[in-house]
């Protein structure tokens, strides 16, 4: 055990520092500080450097060359070179000639091509001893007087080691700097002198440009003292040591002189609108770059909800019991926020939307909107506003599009990006790369539309664009809203009339958008029908609250006694009210208040109060018309008195994950008889226990087993809850305003 007054072990024997600048000094002050190393040496040509650094406990012994300590050095010692960049060749030439081949060297410049050609030119070869290190950390100040210990905590290091660079060594380096605090990374050295080119390197030399502009005005003086936030904000690093950026411009040169032109380049378009007045030029531009700007400052800012290789897993630990009131409004529905930002892009002119669910599956089908080109501003309180291209102004997306957890975002794109001039690839992560994709595949094959799928039918979905699309008549094989919509997605790019057949009613918010958008759509019993060829005219659209997501509440009220909950302005569309039908007949009293159509969709105050539940065989009518509201459902089937019978529901299994087996497996953990069958369920109620259940990285099983808990008899730890962003960002709040007690657990 270590107690805080003991020195932790040195993670190696002596550090040697040549070069005492920020960089150098900071990370010896960090290594004395940390105690991670048996003796910390500084090597500088300046006395009077040595000196200060001696002075401030930076450094334990001081010299003048390496040659002083050299002999001494043997494995487990570890020499820092921190000179700048266009000095390193001739400290690495006193490497080789005085240091053993044991004795590990690494560095700290920010460009790393030119230390690797440097040491291939000395040592003939790529020596194993040599890992080639960049901390990703600095300030505008320099010298040793502005050293900090703390200056590497939280922030990044890459190597880049090469094949034949020593593990042993790579070791050491490594410990170094997670001693110091640091994350370590490793990149190839191409990768990282591009990267670096770009976020580090140029903006560098745009503040020293722009600085030098303004000085070189003869009435700089004044300029200057009237230079407000912007400037300063833009500048500061033009404060910085020109030796060390000089000796950068000219060492990652033909990195820096793409990135360069690109933005010469852009500068030039630029100067191009302002000259001539192209006001749509400008929007364009600074909404997308402010939007990239928030997106990275989450990312800078280590908030983004989804940066995969850092996030850490949250766990919901949640205490039993709650008492389940509240008056609450969830979240804008998914279903009908996805297809705002098709449509609204798709329309021509401004479409504005309210109540938006800012949840990462409708996200990311407004990033792939961005990605296409289509400004949108927003969201912001969930408002968004779509400045729509039309049906045929999408751009060539310059990478595949991204589409994360979403099954809505990758299904209804494939079908209008099917009848699009260009090519594009749709992607998205380990569980949506796992869901079949054949079911969309298919039909739009049919139309002639060119499209590739993984082997097993799943993403990623390769479409050739340019191809001619023929209208169709089709019967869908499975009860699902988001083949159908694919369909008639697609059917916009085709001449004549395309008509869907639904074996059972599924959600139609599809069509009833499309008319929203003054785009005639049919119905005919179980057939919806449009004829391509026409356009989409901007509308607004208020995004009711989700009732997939009020779900998790009913039924919360379902299951406590004496608990009173009411949902405000939910989306009541007939094909999604399955939960308030199977709910009603398992005998919770339910009452919708406030009923009114909002753009064409029903709405209404929804008030859940607890009854006593008993188990019933769920209608096979009411399974599209619940299918995302399952999972909750079984939990509400688990404290009903006898047993819930689910059958007609195999769609279940490949949702986000294999939602019948996910629930099976954690209500038997809580110890409640839950036997899954092929396309159902069998649950007797029972006791809910406690117990650590998966979530399967699903939002909803997530949710599910939080709203268990409340009738639990001890603490339910559920696992892997990151993915309920997907769908309710705010959902531990609102459990928690509503009696529930959960404590976020990051693992
Ligand atoms: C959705 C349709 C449903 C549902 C999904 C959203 C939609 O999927 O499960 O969460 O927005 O069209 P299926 O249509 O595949 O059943």
């Amino acid at each position: 055990m270590t107690n805080n007054s003991q020195q932790p072990k040195p993670v190696l024997n002596r550090l040697v520092v040549i070069g005492l600048g920020l960089i150098g000094s900071s990370l010896a002050l960090a290594a004395r500080q940390q105690g991670l190393a048996a003796q910390v040496v500084g090597i500088s040509r300046r006395d009077s450097t040595l000196e200060l650094a001696l002075e401030a406990g930076i450094i334990d012994r001081a010299e003048q060359d390496l040659e002083a300590v050299a002999s001494e050095l043997k494995a487990g010692d570890l020499v820092v070179i921190g000179v700048p960049t266009l000095t390193l060749p001739a400290v690495l030439e006193d490497c080789r000639r005085l240091l053993a081949s044991d004795v590990t060297i690494t560095d700290v410049a920010s460009v790393k091509g030119s230390v690797v050609n440097a040491a291939v030119e000395i040592y003939g070869s790529m020596p194993r001893q040599l890992v080639p290190g960049h901390p990703i950390a600095g300030s505008e100040k320099s010298g040793v007087t502005a050293a900090v210990a703390s200056l590497f905590v939280d922030h990044r290091v890459i190597l880049t080691p090469s094949e034949v660079t020593g593990s042993d060594h790579i070791k050491l380096v490594t410990d170094l700097w997670c001693g110091a605090g640091a994350i370590v990374t490793s990149m190839d050295v191409r990768e990282h002198d591009e990267i670096l080119a770009a976020t580090s390197h140029l903006p560098h030399f745009l503040a020293y440009s722009l600085v030098d502009t303004l000085a070189a005005k003869g009435d700089n003086h004044e300029i200057f003292r009237y230079a407000a936030g912007g400037f300063r904000d833009f500048t500061r690093i033009a404060a910085s040591d020109p030796v060390m950026w000089r000796d950068i411009a000219l060492a990652n040169k033909d990195a820096i002189l793409v990135i360069l032109d690109q933005v010469m380049g852009n500068f030039n378009q630029m100067r191009t609108a302002i000259e001539g007045g192209d006001q749509d030029y400008l929007m364009d531009v600074f909404t997308r770059a402010r939007d990239a700007r928030n997106h990275f400052g989450k990312i800078l800012d280590s908030k983004a909800l989804s940066s995969p290789m850092t996030e850490k897993t949250i766990n919901y630990r949640v205490a039993p019991g709650g008492n389940a009131q509240g008056d609450i409004r969830v979240p804008g529905d998914k279903s009908m926020s996805h297809r705002s930002i098709m449509l609204g892009s798709l329309a021509n002119g401004l479409t504005e939307v309210t109540g938006f669910l800012e949840g990462e599956d409708s996200l990311a089908t407004l990033q792939a909107f961005r990605d296409m080109g289509v400004v949108i501003e927003g969201p912001e309180q969930g408002r968004v506003a779509i400045n729509g291209v039309g049906l045929h102004g999408l751009k060539a997306p310059t990478k595949p599009l991204y589409l994360g957890n979403s099954g809505t975002s990758i299904r209804l794109l494939s079908g209008l990006l099917a009848g699009q001039s260009f090519d594009t690839e749709l992607t998205g992560d380990s569980s949506l790369s796992g869901r079949p994709m054949g079911r969309v595949a298919n039909p739009l094959a049919e139309m002639g539309a060119i499209i590739e799928t993984a082997a097993g039918g799943t993403p990623p979905l390769k479409i050739k664009g340019g191809q001619t699309l023929k209208p169709i008549n089709y019967a869908m094989p499975m009860a699902s809203a988001q083949v159908k919509s694919c369909v008639l997605l697609a059917g916009l790019y085709t001449e004549g009339q395309t008509s869907v057949v639904e074996p059972a009613p599924t959600r139609d918010h599809t069509e009833r958008m499309l008319r929203g958008f003054g785009y005639s759509v049919t119905t005919d019993g179980s057939t919806a029908s449009l004829s391509g060829g026409g356009s989409l005219a901007a509308t607004r659209i208020d995004v009711p609250a989700d009732i997939s997501s009020a779900a998790f509440f009913m039924v919360a009220a379902a299951i406590v006694p004496d608990s009173d909950i009411t949902l405000r302005h939910v989306g009541v569309n007939p094909t999604r009210i399955g939960v308030i039908n199977i709910l009603r007949q398992m005998g919770t009293r339910i009452e919708l208040t406030n009923e009114i159509e909002v753009g064409g969709e029903p709405v209404a105050d929804i008030r859940v109060r607890y009854a006593p539940l008993k188990g019933i065989t769920i209608p096979e009518d009411q399974v599209p018309l619940a299918i995302d509201e399952f999972p909750v459902l079984f939990v509400a089937a688990s404290c009903a008195t006898g047993e819930t019978l689910l059958t007609g529901a195999e769609e279940l299994r490949v949702k986000e994950s294999d939602r019948i087996q996910s629930m099976a497996d954690g209500l038997v953990t809580l110890g409640i008889d839950a036997q899954p069958t092929a396309d159902g369920i069998r649950i007797l109620g029972g006791q809910l226990g406690s117990g650590t259940v998966a979530s399967h990285d699903d939002h909803r099983i997530a949710m599910a087993f939080t709203i268990a808990a409340l009738r639990a008899s001890g603490e339910i730890l559920v696992e892997h809850c990151n993915n309920v962003a997907t769908s309710f960002p705010d959902f531990v709040g609102l459990a928690q305003q509503v009696g529930i007690s959960i404590d976020l657990e990051s693992a």
